[in-house]
């Protein structure tokens, strides 16, 4: 899977896909992730990419060119199955659109900043728009690693057995149970006694159990759905 992020702080997702699992699924050529800058590409003197709103207010707006140029230059040398802007207006990120997202080939994820993207982008490249929560961060780029990290993960090959993402909260439409591990007493606080008996169908009950216990409490829409 390729990802191409566009975005004018590219610094900001320097360290994200650098680590850990992501790092891993670099390495092994599963996932691509590759960051662009409008600035590098604008037709406007010195970088310019945002301007002042048509009819006044507060905020910068980034220009709809140096998008777009960069946009058609990506869709030139390749089909992508989604163009996505992050957005605290847009849909919002559930783990079922990480597991959609993660059968994708190529994908696009512009990350605004400012007071947003001139709104003619959204309009003819744009076919998803993201939000990972109702609250506002002072740009994409941590919505934009959030969601490459959670469809990351979910690409065949990435996770090993150890790491497998069946057993995820969310994934079977409830939260995680609890885990744990030695010392199987620690400071007078012993684990479930359960996790001891050796009866894997047992212990299997025992964690679906817990799960519906957590999510009832914790979630109970989840269970809704
Ligand atoms: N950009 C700013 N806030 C955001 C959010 N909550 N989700 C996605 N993108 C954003």
């Amino acid at each position: 899977m390729r990802i191409d992020i566009i975005t004018v702080v590219p610094e900001l997702l320097d360290s994200p896909f650098s680590h850990s699992i992501m790092k891993r699924a670099q390495a092994r050529d599963l996932l691509n992730v590759f960051v662009h800058n409008p600035r590098d590409t604008t037709p406007y003197k010195q970088g310019q990419v945002d301007d002042y709103q048509f009819g006044g207010g507060a905020g910068m707006v980034m220009m709809p060119e140096p998008l777009a140029i960069l946009i058609e230059k990506l869709q030139s040398e390749r089909k992508y199955d989604e163009v996505i802007f992050m957005t605290p207006d847009g849909n919002l990120f559930e783990q079922k659109t990480a597991n959609r997202l993660s059968m994708k080939e190529n994908i696009i994820i512009i990350c605004g900043h400012y007071k947003g993207i001139d709104q003619r982008i959204r309009d003819h490249f744009v076919t998803m728009e993201i939000s990972i929560g109702d609250y506002v961060l002072s740009g994409g780029e941590l919505a934009a690693a959030v969601v490459v990290d959670a469809v990351g993960r979910l690409i065949p090959g990435v996770l090993n057995d150890e790491t497998s993402a069946l057993f995820d909260s969310f994934q079977d439409g409830l939260l995680a149970p609890p885990v744990y591990t030695r010392p199987a007493d620690f400071r007078g606080w012993p684990i479930p006694e359960i996790l001891l008996c050796g009866d894997p169908k047992k212990i299997d009950l025992w964690r679906h159990e817990e799960s519906l216990k957590r999510t009832k409490e914790r979630r109970p829409g989840l269970m809704e759905d």
